[in-house]
């Protein structure tokens, strides 16, 4: 039984072995959740105004740059930051409203005072994409790596795009989505649009470099998926079990997704 107390309170994971610096943090609600990793996010950020973040997209995120937005007009400053975001479709150009590129303009990077040229998310029109995925991971590399990786989770136990199958060494590549992802993603498209079955994606070696990873599962939908990733067995079949051999990962959670713990 992974350790619960209370509510709203974070804890060292002792049932993780052989990991130094585990922890899960409970809320009651998904508001809840997301304010703790926004002032995750944001603690960073005042301890290193240039602090390299990386950064998600989902629903489940939303909150959180809801939250950090609030922050910034209180007075958190982003303008130092860098930021590298975990995915994009494949054939979306970066115009496209449901792209990921116009979806954090729209949800957070407009709204604070982030430098757009210090923004990267992977061109998912690029027309050598091994070059592309290539280039994304020399950039991370030339910013001295991530300071902080933010993650959901996928209903598949997938991070980012690396889907059921992913590989603990995979780097920045295109991937073909499944088909369980596609269908939890198609409540963000309009049935007339043609929705991507393929993406490029941070690999899991790529995010696992991460100095620091926080992941962030609220609702019913993700309790199978987070009990998978933080208890079962370290696997292809849930990408996201690889985190249990991070040295510095937070799992967040609201009791309706940590309900199987
Ligand atoms: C998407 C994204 C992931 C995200 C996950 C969950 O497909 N590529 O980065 O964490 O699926 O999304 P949501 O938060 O909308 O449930």
């Amino acid at each position: 039984m992974f350790p619960i107390n209370e509510w709203g309170t974070s804890m060292s994971a002792a049932a993780f072995e052989n990991v130094e610096n585990e922890e899960l943090a409970l809320h009651r609600t998904a508001n809840d959740a997301a304010t703790d990793l926004a002032n995750r996010i944001a603690n960073i950020v005042r301890d290193k105004p240039d602090a390299v973040l990386g950064l998600a997209t989902g629903g489940t995120m939303e909150p959180v740059y809801e939250a950090l937005i609030a922050m910034n007009r209180d007075g958190l400053s982003f303008a130092g930051v860098r930021s590298f975001n975990l995915d994009e479709y494949l054939g979306l150009d970066p115009t496209h409203p449901m792209s990921y590129r116009a979806t954090m303009h729209r949800i957070f990077f407009d709204h604070v005072d982030i430098l757009p040229e210090n923004t990267h998310l992977p061109n998912g029109t690029a027309t050598d994409l091994t070059a592309e995925s290539a280039a994304y991971e020399n950039a991370i590399r030339q910013t001295g790596g991530i300071d902080l990786q933010i993650l959901g989770i996928g209903r598949n136990g997938h991070i980012g795009f690396n889907e059921p199958g992913s590989t603990v060494n995979s780097r920045t590549r295109v991937v073909t989505l499944a088909p369980d992802t596609i269908s939890a993603n198609s409540r963000f498209f309009n049935r007339t649009e043609e929705q991507p079955v393929q993406a490029i994606t941070m690999g899991l070696g790529t995010i696992l470099e991460a100095r620091q990873i926080a992941i962030l599962a609220t609702g019913k939908s993700k309790a199978r998926a987070l009990d998978n990733a933080m208890r079962g067995p370290v696997t292809p079949d849930c990408p996201a079990s690889f985190l249990q051999d991070h040295k510095s990962v937070s799992w967040i959670a609201d009791n309706e997704a940590a309900d199987l713990l």
